[in-house]
């Protein structure tokens, strides 16, 4: 494994980290999610990612419950959860948000769920337009001085609405957000690579989601969406149209997955591989919901190294920046 600090912070991040949406709490029992952990961990991953919204918050507890099983050092692993969504099945209109009672509502209620005293990484799960950005930066900043959340940050936050977050902390000496998570593959490039860039050379750190496109990029749906894949679950219709409605995006990853053949290379290797090598980017957030997928994401870090130059103008030519 390898490690990145986390923009300009001095947390050190596993290059590759590992998250929990749509599997803990839903699609894998307790059983897999100890053993993915338990993978996870062994190879290196120090980076656990969660969000109250997931499974409505059982992921958070099934992560908690294995983290405690495993006995992992607390100070050896980071463990994240992001507010906004809410946890209830039905919010209440104080159950979500950004608001200063749900940003310390939620962290409270992650720390029990989670079984820890307090969160490595804290973000904003979106952009509330129902609450000042002054009122949740002043939140994050009261949360850090309480001890309760070591580093704050945004997901899928504009440039515009980091930049006034970071003006609002820095004229009121708050703690600024540390990092953004952005949705980053070969077929999401255009935020992270145009949008955040300048943010990131100022010490923005990034923590990137989707590597595969949700397993788009591992090719596996170039014939047809297999029987319980992500994109046959039913709850998840509005996902299977996001990612297959453009018969463009199939194309693409057929190209793709030729190339990985000719390459001699696994294709959702590929794809997380391309996203190392970003600098901008801290640490790749993977998904799998078998120890086997995790496994042979984890090589992602040896394609990244070994591949030359001419390798990586084939992959971007099928990808180019929108
Ligand atoms: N901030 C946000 O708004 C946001 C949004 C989304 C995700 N995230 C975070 O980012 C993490 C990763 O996102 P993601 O799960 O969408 O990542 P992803 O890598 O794009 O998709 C992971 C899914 O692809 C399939 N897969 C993975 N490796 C495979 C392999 N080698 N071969 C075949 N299939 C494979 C698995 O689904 P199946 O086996 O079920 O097909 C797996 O669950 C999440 O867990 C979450 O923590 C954050």
């Amino acid at each position: 494994m390898h490690y990145r600090r986390l923009g300009s912070t001095g947390l050190q991040l596993s290059a590759l980290s590992f998250g929990a949406w749509v599997t803990f709490g839903a699609q894998v029992g307790r059983g897999e999610a100890r053993n993915l952990i338990a993978c996870a961990w062994d190879n290196g991953i120090n980076f656990f990612d969660n969000a109250e919204g997931y499974a409505r918050g059982e992921a958070e507890a099934v992560m908690g419950d294995v983290i405690a099983d495993l006995r992992l050092p607390r100070d050896g692993f980071c463990v994240s959860s992001k507010v906004f969504f809410g946890s209830a099945s039905e919010p209440l209109p104080t159950q979500r948000g950004l608001s200063r009672k749900h940003v310390l509502d939620a962290c409270h209620g992650a720390l029990r769920r989670l079984r820890v005293d307090y969160l490595d990484l804290y973000f904003c799960h979106r952009p509330d337009p129902q609450t000042p950005i002054a009122e949740t930066v002043h939140a994050m900043n009261l949360l850090i001085e309480q001890g309760k959340v070591l580093y704050w940050g945004t997901s899928q936050w504009s440039a515009a609405q980091i930049s006034e977050a970071i003006a609002i902390a820095d004229a009121r000496g708050w703690q600024r957000p540390a990092m953004e998570q952005p949705q980053y593959s070969l077929l999401e490039r255009d935020r992270v690579e145009q949008e955040l860039a300048p943010l990131c050379a100022q010490g923005l750190g990034t923590t990137t989601w989707s590597p595969l496109a949700s397993g788009l990029l591992t090719g596996k749906y170039n014939d047809g969406v297999p029987a319980g894949s992500r994109l046959d679950q039913p709850e998840l219709g509005w996902l299977q149209q996001a990612q297959l409605e453009d018969p463009g995006r199939l194309h693409r990853v057929r190209a793709f997955t030729a190339l990985a053949e000719e390459l001699a290379v696994v294709p959702a290797q590929l794809a997380i591989a391309w996203c190392l090598r970003n600098r901008h980017v801290s640490s790749v957030i993977l998904g799998a919901s078998r120890v086997a997928q995790l496994e042979q994401n984890l090589a992602a870090l040896e394609v990244a190294e070994r591949l030359d130059a001419s390798a990586w103008t084939a992959v971007e030519a099928i990808f180019p920046r929108g």
